[in-house]
C-alpha cells in the first residue's frame, strides 16, 4: 500500500511518534492532519531526546513535513519549536516544513479562555491549556483567524473585530480583562513574516506528491478515545482523532489513507480527568507509572495507569478502520507474575462488550478480566520474537485475538530501532 496512517488507539501517548520517526525513513511526506501543540511526541535516537507538539515527526529523518488544514496552528509555538528543534541540530526550512495556509490559528485568547475556563469549573476536564478547545470553537464558528490571513492587514482588521466581539462577553464573564485589538494586530504582524515563509497550499503540495507516486505518512495525535465524536466525551479533544479525519485534514481524498496503523501500548494510560474502567489506583499501578515513566510531555502530569482493555482497543480497530497494530512498551510490563486484560464489561446486571456512550453508563462499568501468566525474564531491546519470553509471547497473541487484529510491530525500549517487525505496512 502507498501510504500509512498512523493513529493513536487509546487516550493518546501510544508511542505515535517512536513509530512515525521510524516510518518515515520509508515515506516522502510526513503529515500532521488534527490537534495542535497539546501533542507531546517524544523520539529517542541514540543519545538524543527529541521532544515534539506540533511538528510532524518526519522532521528529525528530514522527511518533507506538512502541518494540514485541520490543526489547529499556534504560530508563537510554532517559531518556538523550530528554534529548539533547531538547537538540537534539525534545521527547519520551507523546504522542509509546510503549513497549510488554511489552517486556524490558536491566539493567546483561546490559551486565556482555556485556562480560565478549566479553572472555573467544577467538573475539569484536565485539559493542557494550550487553547485548543476555544480555537476549534472558533474554526467551525466561523470566526477563526488562518494563516493566510497573516498576509492581508484588512482581512486581519476585519477578523479581528469580530472576533473580539465574541471573545469580549465571554472573558468578562470569566473575569478576564478586555483583549487589545491593537495588540493583538501588532502581534500578529510582528510573526507574519516569519511563518508566511512556510505557508502553502497543503492539498495542492500532496495531491501533487500522490500522483507522482510518493508516499504519505499520516500522523495522528490524540488517540480514539480522545476523539470529540467516538471518545468519552465531555473528556475528551476538541477534534477528530479516528483515520477518517487523516484525508479531511490534509486535504487528500478517503482512499488516501492507505494501511492504518493503530498504536497500542501493551497497557493503559490516560492524562486528565474522565472515565478509565481498568485504572489501577495501587501498587500496580503506581509500578506501571514508573517503570513507564508515564508522565505527560507537555504538562508534566503524572498519567494515570491500569491495564490492558481489550474492550477499548477493539472498538479501536472499529473506528479507524485499523489494518495491523504496533504494540509499545511490552517491556514495561517483564518481572509482573500476572497480568490481567478487560475483555467486557459489567454494566448492573448487563455484560456488554463495548464502552456506552453515555458518561454515567461509563463512570459505572466493572472490567471483567482474564488473568495471565507474566514472565521473569527481559523483553528490554529485543528485535525478534526468539528473545521472548513464551508468556510474553501469549500475552501478544491474546491481545491479537481479543482486538481482532494483528500485531505489524511490537515495541520493546524507546530507541527508534527497538522494535520486532513482523511486517513493514508501507509493504503490506
Ligand atoms: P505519543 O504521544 O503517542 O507519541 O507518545 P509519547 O511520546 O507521549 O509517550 C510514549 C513514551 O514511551 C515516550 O517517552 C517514548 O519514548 C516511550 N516509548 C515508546 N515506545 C516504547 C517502548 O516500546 N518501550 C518503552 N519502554 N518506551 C517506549
Ligand atoms: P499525544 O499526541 C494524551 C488530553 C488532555 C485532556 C484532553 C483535552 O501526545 O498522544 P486538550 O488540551 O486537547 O483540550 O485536552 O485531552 N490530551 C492528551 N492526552 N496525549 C495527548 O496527545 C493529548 N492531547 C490532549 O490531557 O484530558
Ligand atoms: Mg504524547
Amino acid at each position: 500500500m502507498a501510504n500509512v496512517t498512523v493513529i493513536g488507539a487509546q487516550w493518546g501517548d501510544e508511542g505515535k511518534g517512536k513509530l512515525v520517526d521510524w516510518l518515515s525513513n520509508r515515506a516522502d511526506v510526513v503529515v500532521r492532519f488534527q490537534g495542535g501543540h497539546n501533542a507531546g511526541h517524544t523520539l529517542v535516537v541514540g543519545e538524543q531526546v527529541y521532544k515534539l507538539s506540533l511538528l510532524p515527526s518526519g522532521v528529525v529523518q528530514g522527511k518533507l513535513s506538512v502541518i494540514g488544514n485541520g490543526v489547529v496552528v499556534d504560530p508563537w509555538h510554532l517559531l518556538e519549536e523550530i528554534a529548539k528543534i533547531g538547537a538540537q541540530g534539525i534545521v527547519i526550512t520551507p523546504d522542509l516544513l509546510v503549513v497549510a495556509d488554511n489552517a486556524c490559528l490558536i491566539l493567546p485568547l483561546h490559551k486565556d479562555l482555556d485556562q480560565a475556563r478549566e479553572a472555573a469549573a467544577t467538573q475539569k476536564i484536565g485539559t493542557t491549556g494550550r487553547g485548543i478547545g476555544p480555537a476549534y470553537e472558533d474554526k467551525v464558528g466561523r470566526r477563526a483567524i488562518r494563516v493566510a490571513d497573516l498576509a492581508d492587514r484588512e482581512a486581519l482588521e476585519a477578523k479581528i473585530d469580530r472576533l473580539l466581539a465574541h471573545h469580549g462577553p465571554l472573558r468578562r464573564g470569566l473575569g478576564l480583562p478586555e483583549a487589545d485589538a491593537a495588540e493583538l494586530l501588532a502581534a500578529l504582524e510582528a510573526v507574519a513574516p516569519k511563518v508566511l515563509p512556510y505557508a502553502r497550499p497543503a492539498w495542492l503540495l500532496l495531491d501533487r506528491e500522490v500522483k507522482a507516486g510518493r508516499r504519505v505518512l499520516f500522523e495522528g495525535a490524540q488517540g480514539a478515545l480522545l476523539d470529540v465524536d467516538h471518545g468519552t466525551y465531555p473528556f475528551v479533544t476538541s477534534s477528530n482523532t479516528v483515520a477518517g479525519q487523516a484525508a479531511a485534514g490534509s486535504g487528500l481524498g478517503p482512499k488516501s489513507a492507505g494501511y492504518v496503523l493503530g498504536i497500542v501500548k501493551a497497557y493503559t494510560t490516560r492524562v486528565g480527568e474522565g472515565p478509565f474502567p481498568t485504572e489501577l489506583n495501587d501498587a500496580v499501578g503506581q509500578r506501571l507509572g514508573e517503570v513507564g515513566r508515564e508522565f505527560g510531555t507537555v504538562t508534566g502530569r503524572a498519567r494515570r495507569c491500569g491495564w490492558f482493555d481489550a474492550v477499548l482497543v477493539r472498538q479501536s480497530v472499529a473506528l479507524n478502520g485499523i489494518s495491523g497494530i504496533a504494540l509499545t512498551k511490552l517491556d514495561v510490563l517483564d518481572g509482573f507474575e500476572t497480568l490481567k486484560i478487560c475483555t467486557g464489561y459489567r454494566l448492573g446486571e448487563a455484560t456488554i462488550d463495548h464502552l456506552p456512550a453515555g458518561l454515567k453508563a461509563q463512570g459505572q462499568l466493572v472490567p471483567i478480566y482474564e488473568e495471565m501468566e507474566g514472565w521473569s525474564g527481559s523483553t528490554q531491546g529485543a528485535r525478534s520474537w526468539r528473545e521472548l519470553p513464551a508468556s510474553a509471547v501469549k500475552y501478544v497473541r491474546r491481545i491479537e485475538e481479543l482486538i481482532g487484529a494483528p500485531v505489524a510491530l511490537l515495541g520493546t525500549s524507546p530507541q527508534r530501532e527497538d522494535m520486532i517487525v513482523v511486517r513493514d505496512p508501507f509493504q503490506d
